[in-house]
């Protein structure tokens, strides 16, 4: 873990260390959301993603093995505190909720996943690392389809009684 940074590449470092964290987590908490959630088709979207997030996690690691890096975790807390928020919220919540407030929490995740990618995107194009952009822009495409298909489930469920 570093304790100081003194160079970007570092930084670079250590922001791809956190979302491997950051992925690990969704991972969890994706098959979490999926055993909560009680519609059939929301668990079949939330699995379809955990699948994402497998491949997410060895694009990542394809983009430690291209700049050379090891692949450690860095710890990620806000993932966990969205997953923390979010299951607390399912076990307060009515069973007609249930899956509004899942639907919210991965959107939640989602969207700090994209601020995630977006960032590695704009330093990796920055050093010119088109290899490691391609890669990352493949992780960042699957979070907004993800993202969008929760907005239309979120309006779906908006008035679920
Ligand atoms: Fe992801
Ligand atoms: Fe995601």
């Amino acid at each position: 873990m570093f304790e100081h940074f003194d160079t970007p590449q570092e930084l670079f470092e250590y922001r791809l260390g956190s979302a491997l964290s950051m992925e690990e987590d969704s991972l969890q908490m994706l098959g979490e959301l999926e055993e909560a959630a009680h519609s059939s088709e929301l668990k079949a979207m939330f699995r379809h993603h955990a699948g994402e997030t497998r491949q997410q996690i060895e694009n990542l690691q394809a983009v430690c093995s291209e700049l050379g890096l090891s692949a450690d975790l860095e710890p990620s807390q806000t993932t966990k505190g969205l997953a923390k928020e979010g299951s607390a919220l399912i076990r307060k919540s009515g069973d007609n909720l249930v899956d509004s407030v899942a639907v919210a929490a991965a959107l939640g995740t989602e969207h700090y996943e994209i601020a995630a990618y977006e960032a590695l995107i704009a330093a990796a194009e920055g050093m010119g690392q088109t290899r490691v952009v391609d890669l990352l822009r493949a992780n960042l495409a699957q979070e907004q389809h993800t993202s969008e298909e929760l907005v239309a489930k979120a309006k779906q469920y908006a008035m679920a009684v």
